[in-house]
């Protein structure tokens, strides 16, 4: 795979991310050396996508704790604690935010009696483990899917859950790289996907980086492609995923899912176990991030509405589980019945 840009590095003891606001007309990277630093980046969604965002806190928290007092495992865990929490207030929906830092929060705690500044050493260690594991992870999610599709499909996607959205490859675009090394010619089709436009700066951006077909369409003409036989397959990512298979990702993905069902299309969700919450036991239940207004209105550098309208801005929505024809984990394949199979593949692991 090659591709140019590079969404998370660890470099000179600094974390460094590309600018995803600025994308696509300027390719900016930023260096980040405090834990607040990192909680706006987040917050703005210079960092964004639910894996990348797991990893940027698991780093956040090592720079919250890098300086924390060593004489005590007492003093120093209320330090972590501290960064940790107000990293957890960044953005809502993403269930790897919690489970990176709740992987670190476990690291200190069943090491409490090392010498603490080696126990900041095994802290970075985690951090970077948390990023590696990830490349892994979204190749195997992506082989998985490859055995849904075949050769010179048209596939639709929405929002990005692309290589921007992780380390490398993505969840959903994995099978769309691998295909492309394979040889074969799918045909991509990107929701812009209002009101941040994912799809059209993020997605199609990367994808024609890397010389795969793919064309940009607005939200809104997803039924009429569908309705034309263009799409064989919906493919999406997702920020978090219930115990019952109920799916939360970018807003627009239900509408999606309910116009597949209503052309007969396979929807199908791409998703490291990392996104899946089993103490959320339905999509009712996870908590949708609302955003700015501006992000509705003034999108262009102009107001495309009165100053102020009023504007209703959630950024995610659910997807019940019966409009999803399989997750696809870098563990295997999940179908319904969703509640008891999800279970199965975390029961695998002992
Ligand atoms: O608001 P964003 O850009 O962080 O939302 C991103 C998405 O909804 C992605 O589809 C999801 O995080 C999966 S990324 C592999």
């Amino acid at each position: 795979m090659d591709n140019k840009l590079i969404t998370i590095e660890w470099k000179n003891d600094k974390l460094v991310l590309i600018d995803q606001t600025k994308l696509p007309n300027e390719i900016k990277y930023e260096e980040f050396e405090t834990v607040e630093s990192v909680w706006d980046a987040i917050q703005v969604m210079k960092v964004r996508g639910a894996p990348a965002i797991g990893v940027a806190a698991g780093y956040g928290l090592y720079l919250g704790i890098k300086d924390a007092p060593e004489e005590s495992f007492e003093a120093f865990w209320k330090v972590l604690k501290e960064a940790s929490d107000y990293l957890a207030t960044s953005r809502p929906t993403a269930v790897n935010l919690f489970w990176a830092l709740e992987r670190m929060e476990k690291v200190a705690e069943d090491n409490s009696n090392m010498d603490i500044a080696d126990l900041k050493n095994l802290l970075f260690e985690e951090a970077v483990a948390i990023h590696k594991e990830d490349e892994d992870t979204n190749k195997k999610i992506g082989e998985n899917l490859l055995t849904l599709l075949e050769d010179k499909m048209g596939i639709l996607t929405h929002c990005n859950a692309g290589l921007l959205a992780t380390t490398k490859y993505g969840t959903a675009t994995a099978p769309m790289y691998l295909a492309k090394e394979k040889g074969w010619d799918l045909k991509i089709y990107a929701d812009e996907t209002r009101p941040r436009l994912q799809g059209s700066t993020l997605t199609a951006l990367e994808l024609q980086m890397a010389g795969i077909d793919v064309t940009v369409i607005t939200d809104s003409m997803a039924a009429t492609v569908m309705d034309q036989g263009k799409i064989n397959a919906v493919i999406v990512g997702t920020d978090r995923v219930a115990a019952n298979g109920d799916v939360a990702n970018k807003i627009g993905t239900l509408g999606v899912s309910i116009l597949a069902k209503n052309y007969n299309i396979p929807f199908y969700v791409a998703a490291p176990t990392s996104t899946i919450d089993l103490n959320t036991k339905t999509g009712e239940t996870i908590p949708i991030e609302e955003r700015d207004k501006e992000e509705v209105i003034n999108r262009f550098g102009e107001y495309t509405a009165l100053k102020d309208s009023n504007v209703y801005n959630p950024a995610f929505d659910v997807t019940p589980h019966e409009n999803v024809t399989a997750i696809i984990t870098e563990k295997g394949i999940v179908k319904a019945p969703y509640d008891e199979n999800i279970k199965k593949l975390f029961h695998n692991d002992n």
